[in-house]
This record gives C-alpha cells, sequence and structure tokens, in this order.
C-alpha cells in the first residue's frame, strides 16, 4: 500500500529582489544572470521573519486546501538548512505555530536535496504504520547565510517554504511510487558553509564552487532518477512531469536532455523564485497544481542535489 499526497501549500516572503537590484550591490548584470542561471527575481524574508514563520504559512496553506485540522497531522517533518534556532527544531516551532499538540516533529538536514530526504523519510515511517498523517515541509531563509560582497552566489538565491500533506492508502499503483537518496562526503568542500555551531559557534557563510557543483549536478540528477524509475516500474516515457530542485536553468535542461525526456515535462519556477534550497521542490511542485499543470493520474519525478554532496529523486503519481 502506498502513501498519497492528499495537498501541497507554499509561502512566499513579500519582499522581491530583481536583478537590478543586484546590480547595485555586486559587479553584476541582469543579461548575465539570466543568460547563465535564468533567475530573473527572487524573494527575500525580513530580519524579523524566521523560517518557521515562512514554513508555518505554507502549511496552514496545505491544511486548509485539504480541509484538515491541526489534530489531523501527527507527524511533522521540516527539510531546512537555516533553522529558527540550533534547537528545538525548527519542525517544533512549526508544531507551535500551527498548534498541532500530538505529533512528532523533527527537521531534516540535507541541505538543497532535504524535501527528497523528508519525503523518503515520512513515507517509511507512515509505511512502518506508527502515524497517520504527515506533514512534509521545505523552508529555508537561505539569504540569511548569503555574503552579499560574493557575485558567485549572492545572485542565486531566495528564501520561501513549501508543504505537502502525505497518508497512507488502500492503493499501491498510486502515490510514492519509490525514492533513491544518496550522499557522498568526497566533494563536500565544493558547497559548504565556511563557519559551524562545533567549529566555531557560527552559523556561517554558504560557499561553493559553482562550476564544479554544476559538473555533479547533471550526472547525479539523471542517474538517481533512473535509479528510481527502475524501482517504481516506471520507464522515463511514463513520466509527465520533472520537478527538479531549481538550481539553475541550464543545470534543469541538460538533466531532461540527459534522461532523454522532452523540455516540455519540465517544471521550472526558477525564473521567479531562484534557488530556494530544500524549499524549492515544494514550491514547484504547488506552483504546478496552482498553475493547473498536473491532472490526476500523472507521474511526476522529482529531484534534488546539495551540499554534503547529497542527492536523491522520488517517483510519485498523482
Ligand atoms: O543548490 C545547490 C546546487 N547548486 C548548483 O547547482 C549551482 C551550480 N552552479 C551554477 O549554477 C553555475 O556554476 C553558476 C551560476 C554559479 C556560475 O555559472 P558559470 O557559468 O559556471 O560561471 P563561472 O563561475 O564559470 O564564471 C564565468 C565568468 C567568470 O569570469 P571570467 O573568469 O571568465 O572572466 C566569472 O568571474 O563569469 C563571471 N561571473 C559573473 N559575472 C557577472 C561570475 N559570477 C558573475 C556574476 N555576474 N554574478
Amino acid at each position: 500500500m502506498n502513501n498519497i499526497l492528499i495537498s501541497t501549500g507554499s509561502y512566499l516572503p513579500e519582499k522581491i529582489l530583481t536583478n537590478s537590484d543586484l546590480e547595485k550591490m555586486v559587479e553584476t548584470n541582469s543579461e548575465w544572470i539570466i543568460e547563465r542561471t535564468g533567475i530573473k527575481e527572487r524573494h527575500l524574508a525580513k530580519p524579523e521573519e524566521l523560517t518557521s514563520d515562512l514554513a508555518s504559512k505554507a502549511a496552514a496553506n496545505a491544511l486548509k486546501k485539504a480541509s484538515l485540522k491541526p489534530e489531523d497531522i501527527d507527524l511533522i517533518i521540516v527539510a531546512t538548512t537555516t533553522p529558527d534556532l540550533t534547537f528545538p527544531a525548527t519542525a517544533v516551532c512549526v508544531q507551535e505555530k500551527l498548534g498541532i499538540k500530538n505529533a512528532a516533529a523533527f527537521d531534516i538536514q540535507a541541505v538543497c536535496t532535504g524535501f527528497i530526504y523528508a519525503v523518503s523519510v515520512a513515507d517509511s515511517l507512515l509505511k512502518s504504520g506508527n502515524f497517520k498523517r504527515a506533514l512534509v515541509i521545505g523552508a529555508e531563509t537561505i539569504t540569511k547565510i548569503i555574503d552579499w560582497t560574493d557575485r558567485n552566489t549572492c545572485i542565486l538565491f531566495g528564501d520561501g517554504a513549501g508543504a505537502v500533506i502525505i497518508e497512507p492508502s488502500e492503493k499501491s499503483d498510486t502515490g510514492i511510487l519509490s525514492f533513491s537518496i544518496h550522499s557522498d562526503c568526497s566533494s563536500r568542500n565544493i558547497l559548504q558553509t565556511d563557519s559551524g555551531v562545533s567549529l566555531n559557534q557560527k552559523a556561517g557563510l554558504l560557499r561553493m564552487e559553482g562550476k564544479e557543483v554544476f559538473k555533479h549536478a547533471i550526472v547525479k540528477l539523471a542517474d538517481c532518477t533512473s535509479e528510481s524509475l527502475k524501482k517504481a516500474g516506471v520507464t522515463s516515457e511514463q513520466i509527465d512531469w520533472v520537478i527538479p530542485h531549481q538550481a539553475n536553468q541550464r543545470i534543469l535542461d541538460a538533466t531532461i536532455v540527459k534522461l532523454g525526456m522532452p523540455k516540455e515535462k519540465l517544471i521550472s519556477t526558477v525564473a521567479i523564485h531562484g534557488n530556494t534550497s530544500a524549499a524549492s521542490i515544494p514550491l514547484a511542485l504547488d506552483w504546478g497544481f496552482a498553475n493547473n499543470k498536473f491532472q490526476p493520474g500523472q507521474t511526476l519525478a522529482m529531484q534534488a542535489i546539495g551540499g554534503g554532496l547529497t542527492w536523491g529523486s522520488v517517483i510519485l503519481k498523482l
């Protein structure tokens, strides 16, 4: 029996940072950003706006759409790299903000792959029979760990949150059909923070060797998607939509070509959201529903890569 997706929701902070705004901050230009990344604008959380605020709003949106009450949720997982505090977990802060009393709540840290990891963990916990309904959120205020003088990274990232609700069903041909998650620490230095709580009591700023990450991204995203397809017994022709982590339009385009799928199957929100780390897939998923892209019975392939390196994919039939 599979776990099915019953609702999605999202939230983006009000403030928008455009490429022209960035031109005033670092030596860059909008044409370069659009040509090399596809990004036109991204949302920015206010200093007092916390990851749990974004996450709670996205989750409340998903609960409302499914006509569910706080007590209908008994498992909350938040994928984030930018927690409100070192502890308690941001998921517990979300639990408090939504008034969800009887639930287990914890965070997952797999950077930009966090949402794929969180869905995989929720799927497994629901299959264990110990929980009845999971709220899985990808939420980030990633711009708070950006060096705004580093043009290699500051043009890429944005804030936001996306949420999904999944629950067990009697169906075996719908819902989460498979997942694959991986990590490899040998390339950790190409994408990491320059500080850490245990290292020097600081959160640190994001540092990335973009070109190196780019090379890994296309191969690993295509490989893990092929692996998940095989596990699910689904061919690439049977995939209706590919929802990748929204890092760079050129990565999205190259990966779909490597998978031998047409570009029309791609859900791309990178132009309007930028790279929102763990939030990017659930944001793109909710955007797809809001824009009437998906039909019941369609099959989606979600895929992500991030710091660690971590990478993974999920095959989901609606
Ligand atoms: O979310 C986790 C996963 N992250 C990713 O997947 C990110 C992967 N990497 C990328 O998306 C791309 O590598 C970047 C967008 C970060 C960079 O694009 P690129 O095509 O790899 O550019 P580059 O770093 O090779 O730089 C090309 C040129 C350089 O100038 P020279 O050395 O050729 O004279 C850079 O200094 O572009 C220059 N450059 C810029 N110019 C204008 C770098 N950043 C900028 C900028 N504006 N913001």
